[in-house]
């Protein structure tokens, strides 16, 4: 498995202010916020969902626009191929497999355990005129379904946020790893773009259950 960090600048960030590194009560530096709880994101997605019925506005793209270029521009550099399975894990209103659909990517699944935001998901991906995207509302860290074998799995916000939930968020990384190691193809790619984990904390997050673990900055592999 390999993995490309992108960085996290413009657009929203989930925790940006909530990563404390004097330390937490919880001791690994994470302030623990309501941003890392199920409650907070169904309200998000709720909002998001009525005005966009209301005003056609698909809401907040975390991180911005370029966050996505970037990932799209690297997974072309790689010359990733069009029909590769790609899942996009936590993927809120899902702009970036509207993106990733545009570009060509016919193989493409977004989940969600909001169900507004699959609603909202599956909202702008109607209007677009996309019929080949799979949606499904799936808890990452307590999998259902049989997701498996992807070659490339994306994160944009959902790890950072996941990192932040105030009820044992040690547990819930290490199963975000587990089910990562579960539906990622042993030699996909991982990408994720995190605004609170530095470059070595990631990597030394996911090096214990995924081994073969290289860590490429999508900025410097661009550059
Ligand atoms: C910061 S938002 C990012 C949304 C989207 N990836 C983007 O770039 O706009 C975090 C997303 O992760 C989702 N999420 C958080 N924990 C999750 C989990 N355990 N399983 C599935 N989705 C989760 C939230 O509902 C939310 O949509």
């Amino acid at each position: 498995m390999n993995s490309g960090a992108g960085g996290g600048s413009g657009g929203g960030c989930a925790g940006a202010a909530a990563r404390s590194r004097g330390g937490s009560p919880g001791g690994d530096g994470f302030a623990p916020s309501a941003l890392g709880t199920r409650e907070h994101w169904d309200a998000v997605y709720e909002r998001e969902l009525q005005t966009f019925q209301e005003y056609g506005d698909t809401g907040e793209i975390w991180f911005g626009e370029e966050s996505m270029n970037r990932l799209i521009r690297w997974m072309q550099k790689r010359e990733i191929p069009l029909d590769a399975s790609v899942l996009d894990i936590g993927t809120g209103n899902g702009v970036f497999l509207v993106e990733l659909a545009k570009f060509g990517f016919s193989n493409i699944t977004g989940i969600d355990y909001s169900p507004s935001a699959i609603q909202l998901s599956g909202s702008i991906i109607e209007k677009e005129g996309l019929s080949n995207i799979k949606l499904k509302v799936e808890d990452f860290l307590h999998l259902s379904t049989e997701l498996s074998g992807f070659h490339i799995c994306v994160d944009k916000g959902t790890f950072d946020a996941i990192s932040l939930n105030p009820d044992s968020a040690i547990e819930k990384r290490k199963q975000y790893v587990k089910s990562l190691s579960r539906v990622l193809n042993g030699k996909g790619f991982f990408l994720i773009t995190s605004c609170n984990w530095t470059k070595e904390e990631l990597l030394n997050e996911f090096s214990e259950e995924l081994f073969q673990l290289q860590l490429e900055n999508v900025d410097t592999a661009l550059s």
